[in-house]
């Protein structure tokens, strides 16, 4: 339940705090919560991402590996980081999801069903997600993109059944579906820059 909320706090700061790194950046204070700045192999690669798939969004990508931190910045590290970045938010949004209908605060019967059909897609999420990542480590990246294929669409899919976080007690998985989208075209680029 901690390592849970733990994971829902880093997700919503990596979505709330888009823009922190530029805020503040010679400023003298800064608050702890604010990212380093990004490495710049991180931002180079962001960039390359970017020009190989222009839905890339390179804020994003600076962000989520400048918050993350992966230990291997390498082009190849950076394509598994993504990878795992993009089974485990499909992890949590499982867990979010689940914690939501054990708790039975959701008594409308299409409610229920919409959330357990975003379970089943997030579900296919985090699977396709761990199948690219041991696609890269075991270096068959044509893998990659047909792990993958449709994917992006998955966290969308579900949005488009659940009403909107702020009716009732639904869990909030709008926060899940831009991340997976991202983490999809990110991994499937990066990958593609492997030499
Ligand atoms: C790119 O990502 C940033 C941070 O996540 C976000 O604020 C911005 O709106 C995104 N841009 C586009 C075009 O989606």
């Amino acid at each position: 339940m901690r390592t849970c909320a733990l994971l829902l706090a880093v997700t919503v700061a990596a979505a709330a705090f888009g823009g922190a790194q530029a805020v503040g950046r010679r400023s003298f204070w800064r608050p702890r919560w604010q990212p380093l700045p990004t490495p710049p192999a991180i931002v180079a690669t962001c960039q390359a991402a970017h020009d190989a798939d222009k839905r890339v969004n390179v804020t994003f990508c600076t962000n989520i590996f400048g918050l993350l931190r992966p230990h291997d910045s390498t082009v190849r590290g950076l394509a598994q980081a993504a990878a795992s970045m993009g089974a485990g938010r499909a992890d949590t949004a499982q867990t979010t999801i689940d914690r939501t209908l054990s708790q039975g605060g959701v008594d409308d019967p299409r409610a229920r069903r919409a959330l357990e059909r975003c379970d089943r897609l997030y579900g296919s999420a985090a699977a396709a997600f761990n199948a690219a990542g041991k696609a890269i480590t075991e270096g068959r990246y044509a893998d990659v993109g047909r792990s993958l294929e449709g994917v992006s669409e998955l966290g969308r899919q579900c949005d488009s059944e659940n009403p909107p976080a702020s009716s009732g007690n639904l869990a909030p998985l709008w926060i899940f579906s831009r991340a997976n989208e991202q983490l999809t075209y990110l991994t499937i680029a990066i990958t593609s820059l492997i030499k």
